[in-house]
């Protein structure tokens, strides 16, 4: 084993590029970092291109990576999230000493990741399980971090992450979430705000473009525009960059010649589905899900192409619905803005459900302070989330802030023109629309649940309650229908 005459303060095993970004954003802010990969060549060669930008210690074997670092030890991990995760833990725990710490920098499902802490703790070593956002230029020059596991863990590990993590405000955007799999819970639950998000993006790029009949360029510049009020965000202003690119060969919008079907790794799939069993209504998140699914459904989509579905009576754009152009424009802008506050408050209601469940004791203003910078979803009006959960730690829903509240009041009517439009125009708007079922179904004085419930009594005898007296009820359906009291 190669004796180490200077010790690692951090280690990174996995060099593909977030891997190497995030060693070379740790060598660039002083950190000496051990670096290991599978095939050596990825190693040699990041050492070889990057040595002059900080100190980095390679290593060829896994003992060896580990005999290069300070101790505790911390070495986080960024291969991919699966079973190569699995093995790489193993190695590291049978090569590692008691309290060293093992961080999961990938995208794990987090039910993984409470597994992962069980089995490391078990082996007398800490076990973090941290989402990282911010693509490989966050990884590179400040990622937004989510660290779960155990709080002594924070201790050795906070000043080492806030050192590469983005910085808003003199903030760094990092800060422990919570026990076990929390931070990789909380980064799974960004990743779903991340899909609602980019597909209202979407639908709103759809109403200008097939609606207003606006270029690709026009929109690009739409989108600049929206980038400095309240829709100031990351993902408003890469979109303005996509939609302005030229194809240098064909002279073409790049947009008209990507293939239109969304992929995904899963973790807005995986948001989708813990909602549903924890029971949280996240309806804008499900629809972005689904939106990429349907997307990606070529082979129906095709016959229903073929076939020619039949439309029903749309018209060709807005003009011929009598609607002005700039007036549209500014109402798509508002029930972008609306669609995606409701993602958001879906989002955070799914983290205190998740919360509560594990006992994790997460705190919305730290996520809304984290997300601020270097994530994917960084946006300005994170800061107003913040403002909102500090002057009400226990709101029921943030859409309930008076901030938000009055945003909405203004927001409604736009937002409720844009799908009377949507429809007419035959343009699908699935966030916008579900967005909107669910606040509208949230304020509702009586919803048709009452009458699911006594379609459940009549073939389930599953009972119901009554609103003017206290206990439970059935209806003797088959009978004489008398209702009795359980
Ligand atoms: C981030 C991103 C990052 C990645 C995901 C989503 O926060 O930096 O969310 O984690 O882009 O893999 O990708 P999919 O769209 O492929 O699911």
């Amino acid at each position: 084993m190669t004796e180490h005459k200077d010790l690692a303060s951090i280690g990174v095993v996995g060099l593909a590029v977030m891997g190497s970004n995030l060693a070379r954003n740790f060598a660039r802010n002083g950190q000496t970092v051990a670096v290991y990969n599978r095939s050596p060549e990825k190693t040699r060669a990041l050492v070889e291109e990057f040595c002059s930008e900080g100190n980095f210690i390679p290593s060829e074997s896994v003992e060896d990576f580990v005999a290069s670092l300070e101790r505790p030890r911390k070495a986080i991990i960024m291969v991919q999230a699966g079973t190569a995760t699995d093995a790489v833990i193993d190695q590291l725990c049978d090569a590692m000493d008691d309290g060293d710490i093992i961080i999961d920098g990938g995208n794990a499902l987090y039910t993984d990741t409470i597994r992962r802490e069980r089995e490391v703790a078990a082996r007398g070593k800490h076990f973090v399980g941290a989402g990282i956002s911010g693509g490989e230029e966050g990884a590179l020059n400040g990622p937004s971090i989510m660290p779960g596991g155990p709080a002594e863990s924070w201790e050795t590990l906070g000043p080492i992450l806030e050192s590469v993590a983005a910085v808003v405000d003199g903030t760094p955007c990092v800060t422990h979430i919570g026990p076990n799999g929390a931070g990789h819970f909380v980064k799974m639950v960004h990743n779903g705000i991340e899909y609602a998000d980019m597909q209202v993006i979407g639908e709103a790029y759809q109403l200008l473009r097939y609606g207003a009949g606006m270029t690709p360029k026009e929109i690009s510049e739409v989108f600049t525009e929206w980038n400095s009020g309240d829709l100031d965000s990351y993902l408003i202003d890469i979109t303005a960059e996509v939609l302005a690119l030229e194809d240098a060969e064909s002279g073409k919008p790049l947009i008209d010649l990507i293939v239109d079907e969304a992929g995904q790794k899963g973790t807005g799939r995986w948001t989708a589905i813990e909602g549903l069993q924890l029971g949280v209504p996240i309806t804008a998140i499900a629809e972005s899900v689904f939106a990429r699914v349907l997307s990606s459904a070529t082979a129906q989509r095709q016959a229903a192409q073929e076939e020619q579905l039949p439309s029903g009576e749309v018209a060709a754009g807005i003009s011929q619905l009598g609607i002005d152009k700039k007036a549209f424009v500014e109402d798509v802008r508002r029930a972008l803005y609306a669609a995606k506050l409701i993602a958001y408050s879906q989002g955070f209601d799914e983290i205190k459900a998740g919360s509560d469940e594990h006992n994790w004791d997460v705190d919305p203003r730290d996520l809304a302070t984290i997300w601020r910078g270097g994530c994917i979803i960084r946006a300005k009006f994170l800061n107003r989330i913040r403002d909102a959960y500090d002057t009400n730690p226990a709101l029921p829903a943030l859409i309930l802030d008076p901030y938000f509240k009055n945003e909405l009041a203004e927001l409604i009517d736009p937002w409720r023109r844009v799908i009377v439009s949507a429809t007419q125009l035959g343009l699908p708007v699935p966030v916008f629309a579900s967005a909107l079922a669910y606040y509208d179904g949230l304020r509702a004085e009586r919803l048709p649940a009452a009458l699911i419930q006594g379609q459940r009594d009549y073939f389930g005898a599953h009972t119901f309650k009554r609103v003017d007296k206290p206990g439970t009820f059935h209806v003797e359906w088959s009978g004489a229908r008398t209702i009795s009291s359980l």
